[in-house]
């Protein structure tokens, strides 16, 4: 698969072939391509948990509303930001950080990696709820710097989504002015 092609056709999938597992070197190599997306001062600030305890991807539907199809994935990936690594400032009169920013790209990245794997993956989102990111923490008893990001379940699809129809649209393009 060419990369224009696994960029148009990567959808969500949230049904999966639920006994079918994904051997660790592919997910190593799918992170592998998270690893290489870009990041604010290439601080590369992320963490990848990546967890396939049935009990835990069905507890976290109790956490993250949105994901009770994450019981039926091969596993789920918790992409997470170091706040101790990523590219911020914390004064006075300058605050700001670009560790969500980081997480996201390579976040993307490894959900297109994986498609090119013909593994699906569906975005479950984490930060920046404050409760979910908090009981994500505890949950998962990650220490004080790392923050869970996004819950990316993954698995060999039982299910072909359809294409959306219209998604290009050539009005959002702003040529020279607005
Ligand atoms: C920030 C973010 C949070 C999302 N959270 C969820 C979620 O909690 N549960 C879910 O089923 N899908 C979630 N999605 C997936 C979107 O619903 C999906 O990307 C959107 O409907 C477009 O479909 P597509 O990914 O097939 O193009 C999330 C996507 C993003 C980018």
């Amino acid at each position: 698969m060419d990369l224009m092609e696994g960029l148009l056709t990567r959808r969500s999938v949230r049904k999966y072939e639920t006994e079918r597992k994904i051997d660790k070197e592919t997910i190593k190599e799918i992170i592998k391509a998270a690893q290489y997306a870009p990041t604010a001062h290439n601080k590369q600030p992320w963490e990848f948990l990546v967890v396939d305890d049935k009990e835990v991807l069905e507890h976290l539907r109790h956490i993250q509303r949105w994901t009770s199809f994450a019981k039926d994935a091969a596993c789920v990936v918790f992409v997470c930001g170091d706040t101790e690594k990523s590219f911020s400032r914390n004064k006075e009169n300058e605050k700001w950080t670009f560790i969500d920013v980081d997480c996201a790209i390579a976040t993307e990245n490894l959900m297109l990696a994986a498609w090119a794997k013909g593994i699906g993956t569906c975005y479950c989102g984490a930060a920046p709820m404050q409760r979910v990111v908090d009981d994500l923490k505890e949950y998962l008893h990650l220490p004080e710097n790392i923050r869970p990001f996004a819950i990316i379940t993954m698995g060999y699809p039982a299910e072909t989504p359809k294409q959306p129809e219209g998604r290009y649209n050539p009005d959002k393009i702003h040529w020279g002015k607005w």
